[in-house]
C-alpha cells in the first residue's frame, strides 16, 4: 500500500464515542487538505451538493453512442457492443485469505463467514485517496447479500436441516467489504486484504436513536436494548458524506415464526405463524417469537457501517423509522442538513424522507451522529401533481388522530418502532410498492421505482391514485419529483410520473406504458451517474419472466435513460433466473460495478439440490475463472476496451 494512501487504523479509535461510529471521511478530508482535496472529493463520492442541486434544467445525460442491446433470453450476461463484462466477485470466493468455495457446496458455516455470501444486492465503492486524490483503481467495495436460497447453499439443500445449515444460512447473510485493485490484469479482489469483512446475522450491532433501550427492544439476552445480533434481508443501500455505508433491513419478518394469533402490531409487517421460511427458529430460539416476542422489532432498520474500521460495530439508525427498508439515498439540504429518502418495498406502502437536525460540516467529528437527531417524514401525493412531506413527530395532530399515547404513540421510540401505524395515521399515499431512490446529480429532483402492484384495484385493495395510476400495475413505473425551493429539506414538492413501464405490444392498452425506447417492466434499481444519466435495473419475478404479460421483454436487465427526453436503451442482459440489483462506479466512470442476482432462481425461489444447474449454470457457463456447480450470484465489472468511461 502506498503512504499517500488513506490509512484509517493510523487514526482513533472510532468505538470510543458511544453511538457514534468513526467519520472516516473527515479523516480523508484531512488527509486530503494535506494533500490539497477539498469539498470536490465529496461530489467525487457522488453525493449531489446543494450548490449542484440548484439549477433548474432538465437537460444533461445524453446518452453515450451506442446501439441497444436487443432482449435476450440465454443463461448468459450480455452488454451493449463497445463494452466488456468481467466477473469479479461470486458466492463463496474468499474474502481474503480464506477458502474458496466447494462446487458441491460442502463448505461449513466458518468458511462460508469468510466468503462472499449469497444473493449480492445494493453495493457502494469507496475509494482509497491516492496522491490526494480518491483513486479509480483502489477501493473497498460494501456488498449487501440479501438473502439465501437453501437449496443451493448446502449440498443437499434443506433435507436433514440442523444447526449447522442454520449457522451457515445466518453467515451467507449480512454484508462484505472486500478490497478492491485495478492493475495490467484487470480489477482484481485483494487478498490478503486488512479491510476484509463479513457481517452476518450474528455480528452484534448497536442500536442508536430513538428506539434504543426502548422497552419493545429489551430482550432476555440485551436488557437494556443497546445491542441486536446481526443484520439481515440487506436490500439497497447507501452511503453518506462522512464515508459510510448504509445497509437496509427490508423483508426481515421473514425468519421470525410469530405465535398463532399475532398482534395488529405484528400483522402490520407481516409475521405470522407460517412466515419462517428459513427455519432459522429450529435451531436459534431468538427467532421464535413466541419465547422472545421483542427480537422482531430490532429489525427493519438502516445500519450504518464504516467500511474503513473492520473493528467497529454496525449501528442500527432507529430515528430513520422501522419498516421494510429498500434503500437509503442520502443528499444534502440547501442549509447542508442531512436528507436520507427511503422506500418502503410492499404493495400499498410509503416513501419517507429524514432530514436531520443538524448540518453535515466536512471534518467535523460530530457527523457520526447526524442519523440520530432529526425528523422523519412520509410523502402525500396529492392528484393535482402536488405532494406535502408528513411529519412523523411524537405529538403531531392529523385529521385521523394525533401521534399521542391516545393512539400508541407515547414518545418517538414508539412512532419508529410502530412507523407504519404512525404513516397510516397520517394519511400518507400508498404506493406500488416502493424500490430504489435516486437524486438528479444536477438538478435535484428525485426519482423513484415503484416495481407493481398486481394488487391495485383488486376487490378489497385500494384502488388507483394518480401516483399510482393504473389497476392491477404489473409492468411498475418511475414517480420522480421537484422539491419545492429546489431544497431537500422542503416540506412539500411536485411530481409527476417519468415512464409507465409496459410492453408496448401489449394487445391491453392499460399495459402498454409510455416509454420512449427499450421496452422493460418491473423498475427496481435505480442510480444517476455524475453525468446525470439514469441507470434502471429490473427485477421480474422469475415465476413471470419471458411468459404471460412478459412475454417479449426478455431476462432482467439493465438501461440507460436521458431523463430529458426520456429516450432509454437497453445495456445489459441477464443470465437465466436473475434480477439485476447494485450498482456503482470509480470516480472516473471507467469501471462501472454491476450485481447479477439469484442466477438459476426457480419458480418457487427455492432450487433442487439434486438438479442445482436445472435453471441456470451461470457464471461458469460464461467465466472460466467462476467456480461451478451452481449458479451464484457476482459483482461484475463492466469496462470499455477503448478506455473511455462507462458511466462518467
Ligand atoms: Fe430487496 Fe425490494 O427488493
Ligand atoms: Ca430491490
Ligand atoms: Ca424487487
Amino acid at each position: 500500500m502506498s503512504n499517500t494512501c488513506f490509512d484509517p487504523n493510523h487514526d482513533d479509535a472510532p468505538n470510543a464515542a458511544g453511538d457514534q461510529l468513526a467519520d472516516p471521511f473527515r479523516r480523508r478530508l484531512l488527509s486530503a487538505a494535506v494533500l490539497g482535496v477539498s469539498g470536490s472529493a465529496l461530489a467525487a463520492a457522488g453525493i449531489p451538493l446543494p450548490a449542484l442541486a440548484a439549477s433548474s434544467g432538465r437537460a444533461a445525460g445524453a446518452l453515450q453512442a451506442f446501439a441497444s442491446l436487443p432482449a435476450a433470453s440465454d443463461d448468459a450476461v450480455r452488454v451493449a457492443n463497445g463494452f466488456r463484462a468481467e466477473l469479479l466477485y461470486a458466492w463463496g470466493d474468499p474474502i481474503s485469505d480464506g477458502p474458496m468455495a466447494r462446487a458441491d457446496a460442502g463448505d461449513d458455516a466458518a468458511a462460508q463467514l469468510q466468503q462472499a455470501g449469497m444473493h449480492h444486492d445494493g453495493m457502494h465503492f469507496f475509494p482509497f485517496l491516492e496522491q490526494g486524490k480518491p483513486s479509480s483503481s483502489h477501493g473497498l467495495l460494501c456488498i449487501n447479500h440479501e438473502y439465501t436460497d437453501d437449496g443451493l447453499l448446502h449440498s443437499d439443500g434443506m433435507a436433514n436441516w440442523s444447526a449447522d445449515k442454520v449457522a451457515k444460512s445466518k453467515a451467507a447473510h449480512g454484508v462484505s467489504i472486500i478490497e478492491v485493485k485495478r492493475d495490467r490484469n484487470g480489477w482484481q479482489v485483494v487478498r490478503p486484504s486488512r479491510w476484509a469483512r463479513r457481517i452476518s446475522a450474528d455480528t452484534p450491532c448497536r442500536l442508536s436513536g430513538p428506539a434504543r433501550a426502548h422497552p419493545a427492544m429489551l430482550t432476555s439476552t440485551d436488557r437494556w436494548g443497546e445491542f441486536a445480533l446481526g443484520t439481515f434481508n440487506n436490500c439497497a443501500m447507501g452511503f453518506t458524506p462522512w464515508g459510510t455505508y448504509l445497509t437496509c433491513e427490508e423483508n426481515f419478518n421473514g425468519y421470525f415464526k410469530g405465535p398463532p394469533t399475532p398482534s395488529a402490531d405484528q400483522k402490520r409487517y407481516g409475521i405470522s405463524e407460517k412466515t419462517a421460511g428459513y427455519r432459522w427458529h429450529e435451531f436459534d430460539e431468538r427467532f421464535d417469537l413466541n419465547r422472545h416476542p421483542n427480537e422482531a422489532n430490532r429489525f427493519g432498520w438502516v445500519v450504518e457501517i464504516d467500511p474503513w474500521n473492520p473493528q467497529a460495530a454496525p449501528v442500527k439508525r432507529t430515528a430513520l423509522g422501522r419498516f421494510k427498508h429498500e434503500g437509503a439515498t442520502v443528499t444534502l439540504a440547501k442549509d447542508g442538513r442531512v436528507v436520507v429518502y427511503m422506500g418502503d418495498d410492499e404493495r400499498f406502502e410509503y416513501i419517507y424522507k429524514f432530514v436531520s437536525r443538524q448540518r453535515f460540516q466536512p471534518g467535523s467529528a460530530d457527523n457520526g451522529k447526524l442519523l440520530d437527531d432529526g425528523i422523519l417524514y412520509v410523502a402525500q401525493f396529492g392528484d393535482d401533481g402536488e405532494g406535502r412531506w408528513l411529519p412523523l413527530r411524537h405529538g403531531e395532530k392529523y385529521p385521523n388522530g394525533a401521534l399521542t399515547a391516545e393512539h400508541g404513540f407515547g414518545n418517538q421510540g414508539d412512532v419508529v418502532i410502530r412507523c407504519r401505524q404512525a404513516a397510516d395515521l397520517a394519511g400518507a399515499t400508498k404506493m406500488d410498492r416502493p424500490e430504489w431512490i435516486a437524486v438528479h446529480p444536477h438538478n435535484g429532483e428525485v426519482y423513484v421505482t415503484l416495481t407493481n402492484n398486481s394488487q391495485r384495484g383488486n376487490a378489497g385493495q385500494p384502488g388507483p391514485n394518480a401516483a399510482n395510476p393504473r389497476p392491477e400495475n404489473v409492468f411498475g413505473h418511475i414517480v420522480r419529483w421537484r422539491e419545492t425551493g429546489h431544497d431537500a429539506a422542503a416540506h412539500s414538492f411536485a411530481w409527476d410520473i417519468f415512464a409507465l413501464a409496459g410492453d408496448p405490444q401489449h394487445t391491453d392498452a392499460n399495459k402498454r406504458g409510455t416509454v420512449k425506447g427499450d421496452a422493460y417492466g418491473s423498475p427496481d434499481g435505480l442510480w444517476f451517474d455524475p453525468s446525470s444519466r439514469l441507470w434502471i435495473q429490473t427485477d421480474v419475478s422469475t415465476s413471470a419472466l419471458n411468459q404471460g404479460d412478459y412475454a417479449r421483454l426478455g431476462n432482467n436487465q439493465m438501461l440507460v435513460a436521458d431523463v430529458g427526453s426520456g429516450e432509454t436503451r437497453r445495456f445489459l442482459s441477464g443470465p437465466h433466473g436473475c434480477e439485476l440489483t447494485g450498482i456503482t462506479a470509480t470516480p472516473d466512470g471507467r469501471t462501472l460495478f454491476v450485481n447479477i442476482q439469484h442466477p438459476g432462481e426457480t419458480a418457487s425461489e427455492r432450487s433442487d439440490p439434486a438438479r442445482p444447474t436445472a435453471v441456470s449454470a451461470w457464471p461458469a457457463n460464461q467465466f472460466p475463472n467462476a467456480t461451478g456447480g451452481r449458479p451464484r450470484s457476482a459483482t461484475l465489472v463492466i469496462t470499455r476496451p477503448d478506455g473511455k468511461p462507462v458511466a462518467g
